[in-house]
């Protein structure tokens, strides 16, 4: 063992001992805060980013944040961070019902992933009700507007120490 480094070879090599966190938000996203405020609620997701960064920095994680409207996007991101990262909380937005290359992506990545939806989904419309990415999804928290996105990362938080 390199006694600067502390790696010993085949350790795998982070630029962080710091675990971290991907949180991915999908098509019309941007717009929370502003659209449909009756279901989506007020705050904005420049404000759900910053609350999540404050967050993140308590627990001690490192956390990269990803808004696309378009799905290979969200999928690139995913593959730039392949084997780089130790959990995801994703709100897919209406991916959720038919991203399948969003899925498959998520799937791949070999880490624990909780789906998070600011509405209840299962209370809305049926086609809303099924969820593509829950299968793969260690956990769904839906109806706890943006608060669900912080018990998302506190639950990536509690799996890493259990
Ligand atoms: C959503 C629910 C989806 O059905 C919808 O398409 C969204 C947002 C939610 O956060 O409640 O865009 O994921």
């Amino acid at each position: 063992m390199s006694a600067e480094s502390g790696h010993r070879p085949g350790d795998s090599i982070r630029d962080s001992s710091r675990p971290k966190a991907l949180v991915l938000h999908g098509p019309n996203l941007n717009l929370t805060g502003r659209r449909e405020p009756q279901i989506y609620g007020t705050t904005t997701l420049a404000e759900i980013d910053a609350a999540l960064q404050e967050r993140a920095a308590a627990l001690g994680w490192d956390l990269a944040i990803c808004q696309s409207n378009h799905e290979g996007a969200l999928v690139d991101f995913l593959h730039a961070h392949f084997g780089n990262c130790d959990g995801i909380v994703i709100n897919p937005g209406a991916l959720t019902h038919y991203g399948l290359s969003l899925r498959d992506a998520l799937a791949a990545m070999g880490v624990p992933i909780v789906e998070v939806h600011l509405s209840n989904i299962h209370a809305r419309e049926s086609w809303r009700h099924h969820s593509v990415v829950a299968e793969i999804a260690r956990a769904q928290i839906a109806g706890l507007g943006w608060h669900g996105y912080l018990v998302g990362l506190e639950a990536l938080d509690r799996l890493k120490r259990s």
